[in-house]
This record gives C-alpha cells, structure tokens and sequence, in this order.
C-alpha cells in the first residue's frame, strides 16, 4: 500500500473505529490541447505522481460522512441534503459524486468516507478531478459495482458540472481515472477513443507553478467557455457544422462578421491547437521532440494572444524556460489565468533547469515557484487493479 494510503486508513481507522478499503486517484498534467475538450476536440495529457487517496467504510445507517484530513473538518449528510444541492465548500466534490453515482442507478448504504490529497491546490493540475475519480472508486466498490473507464469520467464529469456548478470538459476526469504508466494519452474528446504514446526515456516532464492561483469553478473560465460556445453556435447555424473540432480556419473566416471578435479568437485559438495535437500524436509517434516542442510554443502563444488566459507571471515563466538549455519546449497548462505551466527538458538536463528556473523567476517576481520533475502516472483503475498498490 502507498504511504498516503496507509497514513489515511490509520487515521481512518482511529476516527472511525473501523479499516476500510483504500483507492488512490492522481493528479494530471496536460501537455497539449486546451480548452478543446468541451467541444469535442482533442487533448493530451498524462497522469502524475501526486494523489487523492479515499477509504471508505460501510455504516449501520443511510448517514455519508465525508472527511477531509487536508481541512481537519467532516460533514454527515442524508441524501435529502444531498438532493438538496451544493453547499459551496469541499464536500461537494465527493458529494456530487454520490449523488451523480445514484442517477446512474447506483444503489448504496450509509458510509464513513476520507479523503486526503497531495494534490497543489488551484494550480491547474486538477485536485478536483483527482477527488471526485477517488470518489467514485470508493463508493462504487462499496456498491459493489465496476463501471467502465467512459462511464467513470463521464458521471465524475457531470458531478463537477451539474453539482459543483463548474463547466469543465471531460479530460481531467478521463485521465484521472483511465491513465497508465509511461504513457501520455491522447483522448478524442467526442468519441472518448484514446491513444496510449509513449514519451522518450531521456524526457522529463517538469512542472512549475507559477503560484498564481486559478479556480475553474469561478469566473473565467466560464466566461471564456461561453464565449467559445457562442461562436459555436454561430457555426452550427451558418454552417451546419456541429462541433468546432470540425470546422476549419476558412469556415471561421466565412462567419466571422457573424459573432464578437472575442468569440473569434476563442475559436481560433481552439480550431488551430486541435490542428497542433493532431500533429504532436504524430511527432510523439516518430520520436520527433524538437517538432514537439515547437508545437508547444505555438500552443503557448495561442492561448495567450487569441484565448487571452494567460497570464503576466505564467508568460514571464514559459519565456524564462525556452531559453535554458535542454528545453524543449513549455507552455502554460490547464485552464489558465495563472497555475502551471509544463515543459519538456532533456533528463540530463531537468536539475539545472529547475535551478535556473526559479532562480529567474525569482529574481523577476519575487516568487518562489515549486517545481516538479514528473513522469507518467497510472491512473485510478489500473492503481486499483495493482495488487496492493494502494
Ligand atoms: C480545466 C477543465 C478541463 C479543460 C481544461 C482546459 O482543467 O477541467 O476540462 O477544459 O481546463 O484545457
């Protein structure tokens, strides 16, 4: 069992009297392809090592209590308060999922659930993701039922967007839930088939945080989403064309004058990076990383000058990492204004990088940026079906 894990059942066990059984759901990383997922475009990301671990216990009664060790606090509640919605506070996570599971036609008792994470919170990495998937884990092996990789992201996803008010896409939730070890996944987020790549030995992954926090169940994202939506709508209208992942940067243009110049961008920046993921599956493939790291760049400028979700800190960071040697290429990650960003380096390399990194990045802003040096993860169902690996 991990650490995390063995660290919680303990306290588990001391709060509640009773061991549990023990699931772990990662964090993520996207390497390329954001803002796509909702519609319907292409996205990949890749599991990291940090996690939510949850154990779960059956009750006597029909009472849930959620414990969060991170926050030292618990809630019990009875499925009216459940049904009766959202309380704006952590617990919705996992409540969402219970009550997202049960519109499933998943049927439970009472249950003692808790949950602990190591997952940086509002940097973009997706703690929440991470919490809902463990979530599911836990009250599902309760339930005594084993739903499927689609079906898992898909109610996990719906907690978040119906229960938590967030509009997310699915990718946190799919990979989270679906990723394996030494490989990034490319996911089409409109049929859900994926591609298991692999990533070069002699690459690392490094995160860095710029330590601006983001929410996606706030403002902006939101308001960026429902900008894309817009233009969107204006495709399907004009066009016929359904989802933006197929439309063309011609077919934009022909209706441009129809929507704000906003919504152009926006669309823009997602027609030309499902264009840029096509081909970094592609470069992966072929061991080609300088064109990956190319892709990448474009990526990063994309999402600032035509998605405008960056943001001064994050620029500062990606401009700071092009230049170091062994780079191959960096861009912000996630949903944007703030959190992480995600670059390539040579493994010979990643020490000094992340040495030259924050001491730059320092000097620039006076932050100190955490650094990760990350490989991929398995995910939520290949974790739970290790032997003992929880
Ligand atoms: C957040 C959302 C995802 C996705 C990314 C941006 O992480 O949860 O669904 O939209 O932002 O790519």
């Amino acid at each position: 069992m991990s650490k995390q894990g063995e660290a919680l059942q303990h306290s588990h066990q001391e709060r509640f009297g009773q061991a549990g059984r023990v699931f772990l759901a990662p964090a993520r990383v996207n390497l390329i392809g954001e803002h796509t997922d909702y519609t319907g475009g292409f996205v990949m990301p890749m599991a990291i090592g940090f996690h939510t671990a949850a154990v779960i216990s059956p009750r006597e009664d029909d009472r849930m209590v959620f414990r969060s060790a991170n926050f030292d606090e618990e809630i019990e509640l009875g499925w009216p308060a459940i049904e009766s919605g959202r309380r704006r506070q952590w617990s919705d996570y996992p409540a969402g999922v219970t009550w997202s599971l049960r519109k499933e036609g998943v049927t439970f008792g009472g249950f003692n659930l808790s949950l602990a994470g190591d997952v940086p919170l509002g940097a973009g990495l997706s703690s929440s993701a991470s919490v809902e998937v463990a979530t599911a884990m836990a009250v599902m092996s309760l339930a005594n039922v084993s739903l499927p990789l689609e079906k898992i992201a898909t109610l996990c996803r719906r907690a978040e967007n119906e229960y938590v008010g967030a509009k997310s896409g699915i990718m946190d939730q799919f990979v989270v839930a679906g990723a394996v070890k030494h490989r990034a996944m490319m996911l089409d987020c409109r049929s859900l088939a994926f591609d298991l790549l692999p990533l070069p030995e002699d690459v690392r992954v490094v995160i860095v945080n710029s330590m601006v926090k983001h929410a996606v169940a706030t403002g902006e994202y939101g308001s960026r989403r429902d900008e894309v939506e817009a233009g969107q709508t204006v495709l399907r209208k004009e066009l016929g064309i359904e989802l933006l992942r197929d439309a063309t940067l011609a077919d934009l243009d022909t209706v441009r004058s129809k929507m704000t110049p906003e919504s152009y961008a926006r669309c823009k920046h997602i027609i030309t990076e499902n264009a840029r993921v096509l081909v970094a599956r592609e470069a992966l493939l072929s061991g080609d990383m300088k064109r990956f790291g190319l892709l990448m760049a474009e990526a990063h400028v994309s999402f600032r000058d035509d998605f405008a979700a960056s943001c001064e800190e994050v620029d500062r960071l990606v401009e700071i990492a092009s230049r170091q040697p062994g780079c191959i290429g960096a861009r912000i990650t996630g949903g944007g204004f703030g959190g992480c960003t995600v670059n390539l380096v040579s493994a010979s390399a990643a020490e000094e990088f992340v040495a030259a990194v924050r001491s730059e990045y320092a000097k620039v802003t006076g932050i100190n940026a955490d650094c990760f040096v990350c490989a991929p993860e398995d995910g939520a169902l290949a974790l739970a079906g290790k032997e003992g690996a929880a």
